[in-house]
């Protein structure tokens, strides 16, 4: 939304929230959310044409187009628990619309949805609304944290489905005109609703096939001295298979992948296709075997026992460039070492200590594990060092001073392979990455 605003100074947007402290964080000095470049695009549109208020009704009331950017966690209960999305929070918000509204509208779903959200939105608008016309389209957002500015300054493609009446083609175009303002037409894809809605979790489960993919191939080259990294050099060169995507890690995280595939396997169980369920299933079971493989090669690695020694982990965000946490492969590598009853002791350059402890913990107590603020007190005395986010500021450290403060014989467990490794042998570390 504040892309649209810093793009186009006549269209008024305004950003609601029925979480009041949220909105305060929003119109305040410290935005919520850590993504290079948003502060600057933020703070000069705010009070302008970006709005950021809790009247929710009155926000509704106001719009032409309303974008629909709620919450679709995982359920965790009842029917499909583990795997479908939860869309109470997509019912209410078409209720109150139906409730509030009393011009035409056009309600575009941005968050990520299973396909035939669209149908429910619909029904629930048409049986409440006292007559107002509604038009439903699906505009699922491909940024990716990080790079969230830069991928909606260019982004390969932008995705609007809507019905094939007349009315929906009208709304299509209409929501096209917003994205023109910066986005050349041809790359503006019109599709129809299905297709745009599926198109979403089928773009991540490959993105995500191609992670689990080279990571299963990790473990192969870690047993055969071949290092992944060469190999995927070598393949991404064939322009048929490309050279993104196929970094290989200690696993892949954040709020996207693993929900999206586990959705687009819920609904293939639901269409009656167990075997295509199944398929796309083994990727995420790829990613969480990659993470626990990590956790116990430095177990391994450290003579089997990791009781009472010190380990530092390095990186805690899903990547870099975010603050954001949201099934880190991190979480899993910590929870295994804790096991073992090892001392952990984590730092991240954005991550708060109490998030950290959160995601870890959850309300339990475990003198285990501490937070630090950097990355040299991290490693003090520790027997271990495991990156596991690729932060830039990693790679400038100074190892020679941190060889120095750690327990000899000292490890590196370079789960992001970001790391010099020839060097760092020099210094005398022992160092292993991920696949070499
Ligand atoms: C993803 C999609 O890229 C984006 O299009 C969609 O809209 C939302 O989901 P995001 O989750 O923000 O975006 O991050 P992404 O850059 O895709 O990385 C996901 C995870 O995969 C991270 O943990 C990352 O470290 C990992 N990854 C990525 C790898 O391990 N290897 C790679 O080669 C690329």
């Amino acid at each position: 939304m504040a892309m649209i605003a810093y793009k186009a100074h006549d269209i008024e947007v305004k950003v609601v929230d029925l979480n009041e402290e949220r909105i305060a964080a929003w119109n305040s000095e410290t935005l919520p959310i850590y993504e290079p470049g948003l502060d600057e695009i933020v703070k000069e549109r705010r009070g302008k044409n970006l709005i950021f208020s809790s009247d929710v009704h009155e926000g509704i009331r106001a719009a032409d187009i309303i974008f629909v950017a709620v919450n679709t966690p995982t359920k965790t209960y009842g029917v499909g628990a583990g795997r479908a999305a939860d869309l109470r929070f997509i019912e209410s918000v078409a209720r109150t619309i139906a409730e509030v509204a009393t011009t035409p509208k056009i309600i575009v779903e941005k968050s990520t949805i299973p396909v035939k959200t669209a149908e429910t939105i619909k029904q629930i608008l048409a049986e409440n609304s006292g007559g107002v016309e509604f038009q439903v389209l699906s505009n699922p957002e491909f940024l990716a944290e990080g790079t969230a500015v830069e991928d909606l300054l260019a982004p390969d493609r932008v995705l609007i489905g809507g019905e094939l009446t007349e009315g929906g083609q009208k709304a299509i175009e209409t929501l096209a005109s917003v994205y023109g303002r910066w986005v050349p037409d041809d790359q503006i894809i019109r599709t129809n609703l299905w297709s745009s809605e599926l198109s979403k979790l089928v773009a991540n489960a490959f993105l995500a096939q191609r992670i689990s993919s080279i990571n299963s191939i990790s473990a192969l080259c870690e047993a055969t001295g071949a290092n992944v990294d060469e190999v995927a050099n070598a393949i991404g060169k064939d322009s048929r298979i490309g050279p993104k995507f196929l970094k290989a890690s200690v696993g892949f995280g954040g709020s996207c992948f693993q929900k999206d595939i586990l959705n687009l396997v819920y609904l293939c169980d639901h269409f009656g296709l167990p075997e295509v369920a199944a398929y796309w299933e083994e990727v995420v079971k790829m990613n969480d075997w990659q993470k626990h493989r990590f956790a116990a090669k430095i177990v391994g690695s450290l003579f089997n026992t990791v009781a009472d020694k010190k380990i530092a982990v390095l990186g805690f965000a899903f990547k870099k460039d975010t603050n954001d946490t949201r099934e880190s492969a991190a979480i899993a590598v910590c929870r295994d070492l804790l096991t073992e009853q090892a001392n952990v002791t984590v730092y991240d350059p954005k991550v708060p200590a109490d998030e950290i402890r959160k995601d870890v913990l959850g309300d339990e107590e475990n003198h285990r594990l501490s937070v630090v603020e950097s990355a040299y007190a991290a490693s003090e005395g520790a027997h271990a060092i495991a990156i596991l986010t690729e932060w830039d500021e990693f790679k400038d450290l100074d190892f020679e001073k941190i060889y120095g403060s750690m327990s000899k014989p000292a490890f590196i467990f370079d789960g992001r392979n970001i790391l010099d490794h020839a060097k760092l042998v020099g210094i005398g570390f022992r160092v292993s990455g991920i696949g070499r």
